[in-house]
């Protein structure tokens, strides 16, 4: 009985690690940038680049530490062009989607930003990634559990 409980608990832990502390987000800072994005596991210092990259077009962004953080993807258009283009950690209280910008970009179309949590979750398009994964994972994780209590 107290094996089952501890396997459980090894598993439970383990995957809320999995979730939480090493969280991988596609990064990029410019439209070009983008077109081949590369991966960073988030950190305090990967999440601070980004409040750097946010700080440039918008006001209040807030210089934070952070203990799990979200993924970033945020992009502005102008006349169809893609503008302005970010994608990277982000400490999940700089609210990076409800930022204002700055009144000399004012005229930018914010056309898509989302701020998600799963691996590798703001690739395009919106967090189909994320989900699917913690998906499987909880359904490995029921199958377990079920063959353990079986
Ligand atoms: C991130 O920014 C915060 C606030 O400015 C600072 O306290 C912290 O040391 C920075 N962390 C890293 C890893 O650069
Ligand atoms: C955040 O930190 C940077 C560098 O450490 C500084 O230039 C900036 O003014 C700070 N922003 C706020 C809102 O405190
Ligand atoms: C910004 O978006 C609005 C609504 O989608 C659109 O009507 C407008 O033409 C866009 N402006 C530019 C400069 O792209």
């Amino acid at each position: 009985m107290y094996r089952k409980a501890l396997i459980v608990s090894v598993l439970v832990a383990f995957v809320c690690v999995q979730i939480a502390d090493s969280l991988v987000c596609y990064t990029c800072v410019t439209p070009k940038d983008c077109k081949s994005p590369k991966k960073v596991t988030c950190t305090n210092a990967a999440a601070n680049e980004t409040s750097y990259y946010l700080g440039v077009y918008h006001q209040n962004v807030r210089n934070l530490t952070s203990t799990r953080f979200d993924c970033l993807a945020l992009k502005y258009n102008w006349n169809n062009d893609v503008i302005h283009q970010l994608h990277g950690c982000v400490h999940p209280n700089v609210g990076a989607c409800s930022l204002a910008l700055k009144p000399a970009y004012a005229h930018y179309n914010k056309t898509r930003c989302l701020t998600c949590s799963g691996d590798k979750c703001n690739k395009n398009p919106a967090g189909k990634m994320s989900s699917s994964t913690i998906t499987i994972v909880a359904s490995v994780l029921g199958l377990l559990l079920v063959k353990i209590y079986a």
